[in-house]
């Protein structure tokens, strides 16, 4: 089978995401006019410990199954400046300080790549292909799962990096009360677990006024039991893109050269 790149459908219009996670790194071929797969999606369980080395290898390993040989995004769970990883959460701390540009680079050989947030590329991603009220205005996207990770987006752009989930409240940091596994953890009712997420997101409201809050992660599957309890005076979407938020994302952020 020949090699698919970009250029194989037209310049731009496909591209290639991954999104690193702490149990699966997943990566597909993106329709980039639709914000859908093409192809099947590829997951391999995350190696651990999830050192960068380990990490790429799979990176490598899900692009080259996928024949693609265009622009590649990767999300990954960590703040990033420049071309490097300043924080590691749920894979390795030798992340921290790591080129990761270099490292796709001897992994994958020379291409084009983008390299942002996984909270960040996921936003980017629900903006663009969810709810279409949330494309213009101050949006602020929130992911619950392990932790809570943050985008703020200002008419579909992106302020990169923001780490809301780490914010003191009420003397404790948001994601350590208020993530989806605390909710598993502590075996919270959805009414007991939406009136703390209610307390972290009223407190970014008080501070950022947006338009509107997205929530995403696993847990906007089941939105209709928390959504509505929800108390606070933006509007409020669930998420829509589901698992395929971080993958679209990074897809877009590879086209559109974001350099975080
Ligand atoms: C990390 C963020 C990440 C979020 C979701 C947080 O613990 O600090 O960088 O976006 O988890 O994975």
């Amino acid at each position: 089978m020949t090699a698919l790149t970009s250029e194989t459908f037209g310049s731009d219009a496909y591209s290639f995401g991954v999104d690193v996670g702490g149990s699966g790194i997943k990566g597909a071929v993106v329709d980039l006019s639709t914000g859908e797969f093409v192809g099947e999606r590829m997951k391999v369980t995350t190696p651990q410990p999830a050192t960068p080395q380990a990490v790429a290898a799979v990176i490598a390993e899900v692009v080259q199954r996928a024949e693609w040989a265009g622009p590649v995004g990767v999300a990954l769970p960590s703040v990033i400046k420049g071309r490097s990883a300043l924080t590691a959460a749920n894979i390795d701390q030798e992340w921290i300080g790591t080129n990761v540009y270099e490292l796709l680079r001897t992994n994958l050989g020379d291409r084009d790549y983008a390299v942002l947030n996984d909270a960040d590329a996921a936003g980017l991603a629900e903006v663009a292909f969810g709810d279409p009220q949330t494309r213009q205005g101050s949006v602020v996207f929130l992911t619950f799962g392990t932790g809570i990770g943050s985008a703020l987006l200002v008419d579909g752009t992106l302020f990169p990096n923001t780490e809301l989930g780490h914010m003191v409240i009420g003397g404790r940091e948001a994601e350590h009360f208020a993530s989806s596994a605390v909710r598993e953890r502590e075996d919270l009712s959805y009414k007991v677990w939406a009136s703390r997420v209610s307390t972290v997101i009223k407190e970014y409201e008080r501070l950022l006024n947006p338009t509107a809050f997205v929530v995403g992660g696993g847990i906007s599957r089941k939105a209709d039991k928390w959504v509505p309890l929800l108390e606070v005076n933006a509007d409020v979407f669930p998420a829509r893109l589901r698992n395929r938020a971080g993958i679209v994302g990074a897809a877009m952020a590879a086209r559109d050269h974001v350099n975080p």
